[in-house]
């Protein structure tokens, strides 16, 4: 069975006191269940407060982007070595916001992918076509375009090592989430994207699905066969909301 992984990407949102109140919640409502990750991705300077809040519980912490550079003079960078110095995870790599705001390139997010593998992170690889890119018929180009950058630097084998988060932009934030067959019709072409190289390490591939994602929709996403789990932006802020969207996953999880 595919591991299924829940992961909360607070973007720049937090302060020591509310990160306190939401990781105490977290840790008391979130239950442990077997083949089912939960994370949290916290912004750079919060990352030694969740690192010490979260020690001893079932779940882990991210980063969420990291620099192609191990080391050197890259003023305002964090290496992949300095989050796995502190008991990093998981890290995003090519969320749509670092695409979109920071003209992130294919070739640097490969590059990001590498240099996280190489610190013995999980890299999230985030890809996802914008509104223009789906009504232009070209979400599936623009899918093997992302993924086929990071086949290229890496190999197949690197994903064995690595989760893939679709996260179509016109989904992020917006309220407008797609729907469970629109989010199953993506993540089964970045399967076969995969499987055309390794069927079997595509069949084992943790597949995730971001933007928008609510107590009220997460169940019906998640119960689709290739959609393993969420990456969850504004509703991981909220622990009940966050709570209740680890359940739907681990309900999913009880009915394969
Ligand atoms: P929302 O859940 O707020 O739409 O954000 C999704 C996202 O970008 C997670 O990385």
């Amino acid at each position: 069975m595919r591991r299924r992984l829940v992961a909360g990407n607070w973007k720049m949102h937090g302060s020591r006191a509310v990160n306190l109140a939401l990781l105490s919640s977290l840790k008391r409502s979130i239950v442990p269940i077997d083949g089912l990750g939960v994370a949290v991705c916290a912004p750079f300077p919060y990352l030694s407060q969740v690192a010490d809040s979260l020690r001893g519980s079932s779940l882990v912490w991210g980063a969420q982007d990291l620099s192609e550079h191990d080391v050197g003079p890259y003023t305002g960078e964090v290496s992949g070595p300095m989050l796995a110095d502190f008991g990093c995870a998981y890290v995003l790599v090519g969320h749509s916001e670092r695409r979109v705001l920071h003209g992130e390139t294919d070739r640097q997010i490969a590059a990001k992918f590498g240099a996280a593998q190489r610190a013995g992170l999980i890299p999230v690889l985030c890809v996802g076509e914008t509104l223009e890119q789906r009504d232009g018929g070209e979400m599936q180009a623009v899918l093997r375009r992302q993924v086929d950058a990071v086949l290229k630097a890496s190999g197949v084998a690197a994903f064995r090592r690595a989760v893939v988060a679709y996260e179509p932009v016109w989904a992020i934030g917006t309220g407008r989430t797609a729907t469970p067959a629109q989010a199953q019709a993506a993540h089964l072409h970045l399967r076969s994207l995969v499987a055309a190289q390794d069927a079997g390490l595509a069949a084992e591939l943790t597949i995730v699905y971001g933007g928008s994602v609510k107590p009220g929709n997460a169940k019906e996403i998640f119960s689709m066969p290739d959609v393993d789990g969420g990456l969850i932006g504004g509703a991981s802020l909220v622990a009940e909301d966050f709570t209740a969207i680890c359940s739907a996953a681990a309900a999913a999880q009880k009915q394969e």
